[in-house]
């Protein structure tokens, strides 16, 4: 079976665009891949994280990845900062890649914002580590919304700079899986940005964790043209909004914009999104119900993110070891 790896930051609740980008196509991985899933907690400490707030966000994205259906014993979950080789192997990594390949990286001018000055070190050399969470397993394919495909472009180049560096084929070319439905879920406010949980506006997005009446709000809320829903999705040009929408309703039921299209085209928006808030608080109130009560059982938590750091450690501690050989150390 081929190994997949895949990493979710614990900076804040899982949002809608986690879980139709990332975490609701990891489920059927299980059966197919030896997958590797980490709560990466040193990605987030990258902007400021309050060290309570870390330390319970931690928790709670394990119980809203085991309560989307990971299973701890068909899948590999655990907490970055327990197995220790992603941090060895970053050094490594931030020794190997060059700054004018950082510079390019969009998301770093995206989180870092107009004060750039400002902006921590880590989060610039945020991709090499995210390289050394793949390469530390030789991990060859990566699930990964959109948003993240220019990291996956450098991890690559790393890993061939690397090889050619030290002499030997070590670390493999890595592949993203994209998702093509609802790739890119984007903000409720502003149709030109994702949806992200590190966001200011918590109007923004949808929290997996949000009850009925929130999601109801946020939806009615959310940015929208005065025209109807178009009869094809041709008419989305330049209606972002428009096109999210639709696309939560079709990611929500695995089904195509067309299709929700030839259902609800024509439509105006205030019925849309009715039906899309009713969609939404079914889907999520069962996994609501699930995370709640892991977090309530702290001991079977934990226990399951120790084992996950062991299984996860017997894999990338021989790899990163001899990382380190090949260096010289
Ligand atoms: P965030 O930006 O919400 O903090 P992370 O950086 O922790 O998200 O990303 C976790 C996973 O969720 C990644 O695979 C990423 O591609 C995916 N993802 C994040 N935001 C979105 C989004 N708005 N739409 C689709 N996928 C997303
Ligand atoms: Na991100």
């Amino acid at each position: 079976m081929q190994r997949v790896f895949s990493g979710i930051q614990p900076s804040g609740i899982p949002t809608l665009g986690n879980y139709l980008g990332a975490i609701r196509n990891w489920v059927p991985m299980q059966d197919t891949h030896e997958s590797i899933f980490c709560v990466v907690d040193l990605h987030a400490i990258t902007v400021w994280q309050d060290p309570k707030e870390l330390a319970a966000q931690t928790r709670e994205m394990a119980a809203a990845l085991i309560a989307c259906g990971l299973d701890p014993h068909r899948c590999i979950l655990f907490v970055q900062s327990h197995v220790h080789a992603h941090a060895r192997l970053a050094w490594i990594f931030n020794c190997v890649a060059r700054l004018g390949w950082l510079n390019r990286m969009t998301q770093f001018k995206d989180k870092a914002g107009k004060d750039r000055e400002s902006a921590s070190a880590g989060l610039y050399v945020y991709p090499n580590l995210m390289a050394a969470d793949i390469h530390a397993y030789h991990a060859v394919k990566v699930p990964v919304g959109d948003d993240q495909k220019q990291h996956l472009e450098l991890a690559n180049d790393i890993a061939q700079k690397f090889n050619h560096d030290y002499g030997v084929e070590f670390f493999p070319t890595i592949e993203p899986m994209i998702q093509t439905v609802a790739a890119r879920v984007m903000s409720l406010r502003d149709g030109s940005k994702k949806m992200s949980k590190s966001d200011a506006s918590d109007q923004s997005r949808i929290n997996l964790t949000d009850d009925a009446d929130t999601i109801a709000l946020k939806i009615r809320r959310a940015k929208t043209d005065p025209e109807p829903l178009p009869e094809h999705v041709s008419g989305f040009e330049g209606r972002p909004e428009a096109r999210n929408l639709v696309g939560i309703l079709a990611g929500i039921g695995n089904t195509t914009p067309d299709a929700v299209l030839r259902e609800h085209g024509g439509k105006g928006f205030g019925a849309f999104k009715e039906v899309l808030a009713e969609a939404l608080v079914a889907h999520l109130s069962p996994i609501q119900a699930e995370m709640n009560r892991l977090l309530e059982d702290k001991g079977a938590l934990d226990a399951a993110l120790r084992l996950g750091a062991q299984r996860a450690a017997a894999i990338a501690e021989p790899i990163v070891t001899e990382a380190e050989r090949l260096v010289g150390f």
